[in-house]
């Protein structure tokens, strides 16, 4: 179960930058007509997403991914943004802290899960340099099938592998790419990859409940099955027009009207070491979902929260200062739930001044530090929320991501945005190609590389 908890949220409890119960009532006819259009686009199927806690075929990706766990120690994720945080997220949330660390035996008889995605040379080297070739598979994950960081590791990994295993090279491969289109789907057609398919309109961010992220999550160990039993178990709620009875919903309305009177960034702040990773997934799900130059008028409105992720309680000897006292432009959701860990902290009757912690444990720590965290915000008049998991499960959190994406396309509905494509990024891939030397852009190098002239460059040299 989850639960929203938005008492601070309210303008009763936290005064001024609190929301009214009026504005909620106000917003009904909007939020009934979001939902019909959503309604609408789910029947239509243009909102595949949807859908996916219900699949046909999950046991024979559940087949694919015990093949790659019976035959490999080693479960290597290419991809980067949609293609790697949902899979990041759920392995953090559901796997041990040092999953990699442990014998195979402890691992529950399941490979080791790397996920590359980034293109610094260290880190590449650095996990292949940990890795026997013969026990590694690499799952490369690109909804377009040329994104290229990717396209890149892929072949880092192409030649690591043939120089090591020769021309079986290929058997060490899954491409989970577009069914149709790309580079991947290409090579996975003409040269016998092995490969799966991320549906037809489903975005890299709104895909973690595809290929993308249960493949290689089967394959370490998690029980993809559970995890989809949690979100269709939030479905009705979360197909629900009423925002009294769903949460996400409810929440995208308070966030939206947050953001309206001010506060323009949004923190997400779990309690949880296991939780931590989502909110670097809501990060991204948020900030590419909703931050747009133009609505879907086509005015140019330069909207959109700016997403924050913060660790509880680390995090409240950092940021928690400047949460507390700085602008009013915040609000933050709390991430909290029990995960059933004990840490007692032993008698400390010989030190005064510690006394008070003995027989304590450090999960009542932890739990009284977020709903101090969530006072102490509340009574500086600083609105903030708290979503709250029953448990730190696969149906737990498969709920909480969902109910997250749901809540984001609402989001891109009351914003007036299309929650479903990034534009913004276009720009700079185009000028990475051009200084790659790639055919067809000879012309946009010639055009950037004079830009750069003329903005005179200036440069602090130290040291
Ligand atoms: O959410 C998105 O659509 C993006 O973050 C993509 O996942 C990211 O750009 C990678 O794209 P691709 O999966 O096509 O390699």
């Amino acid at each position: 179960m989850l639960k929203l908890d938005y008492t601070y949220m309210t303008d009763e409890v936290i005064g001024r930058f609190g929301v009214a119960e009026g504005e909620l009532d106000a917003a009904i006819p909007r939020v009934s007509e979001i939902h019909r259009q959503l309604q609408e686009r789910r029947e239509k199927g243009t909102l595949p997403f949807y859908s996916l806690p219900f699949q046909d075929d999950l046991d024979a990706l559940i087949e694919q991914a015990d093949a790659m766990a019976s035959r490999f120690d080693n479960i290597v994720v290419l991809g980067i943004g949609g293609s790697a945080l949902g899979t990041i997220a759920i392995a953090r949330a559901l796997l041990p802290q040092h999953n990699n660390l442990l014998d195979r035996t402890r691992r529950g008889d399941r490979p080791r899960l790397f996920v590359l995605d980034n293109i610094d040379p260290a880190g590449v080297n650095e996990t292949l340099g940990l890795l026997a070739p013969e026990k590694t598979c690499f799952c490369v994950i690109s909804k377009s099938g040329t994104t290229v960081e990717t396209m890149s590791q892929f072949l880092i990994a192409r030649k690591w592998l043939e120089d090591a295993v020769g021309e079986k090279y290929r058997d060490h491969f899954v491409l989970i790419t577009d069914p149709e289109s790309g580079v991947l789907r290409g090579l996975a057609e003409s040269q016998g990859y092995a490969s799966a398919a991320v549906p037809s309109g489903v975005g890299g961010r709104f895909s973690v409940f595809t290929a993308v992220g249960l493949l290689p999550l089967a394959a370490a160990g998690v029980d993809v099955k559970a995890l989809l039993a949690g979100a269709a178990g939030i479905y009705p709620q979360l197909t629900d027009g009423d925002i009294f009875t769903n949460p996400a919903y409810l929440n995208g309305l308070l966030q939206y009207l947050a953001y309206g009177k001010g506060a323009h960034i949004g923190v997400m702040m779990p309690y949880s070491d296991q939780l931590s990773a989502v909110a670097d997934w809501y990060c991204q799900l948020w900030a590419e979902s909703l931050g747009k130059k133009f609505d879907l008028d086509g005015e140019t409105v330069h909207v959109g929260p700016t997403p924050v992720k913060a660790l509880g309680a680390t995090d409240q000897h950092s940021q928690l200062q400047l949460y507390m006292e700085g602008p009013f432009d915040k609000v933050v959701t709390f991430l909290a739930a029990e995960n059933g860990q004990q840490a007692g902290i032993p008698d400390s009757s010989d030190i005064p001044a510690l006394a008070y912690l003995g027989g304590k444990d450090l999960s009542e720590l932890l739990s009284s530090e977020q709903r101090a965290t969530a006072i102490a915000l509340a009574r500086a008049g600083r609105p903030n929320c708290t979503i709250r998991l029953g448990a730190i499960d696969a149906a737990h959190v498969g709920a909480l991501l969902f109910m997250l994406e749901v809540q984001t396309v609402f989001a891109g509905a009351l914003f007036n945005v299309n929650p479903l494509d990034q534009p913004g990024v276009e720009s700079g891939k185009i000028i990475t190609s051009a200084f790659m030397g790639r055919a067809g852009y000879e012309a946009q190098r010639t055009d950037v590389e004079s830009w750069e002239k003329l903005a005179k460059s200036k440069v602090l040299t130290a040291g």
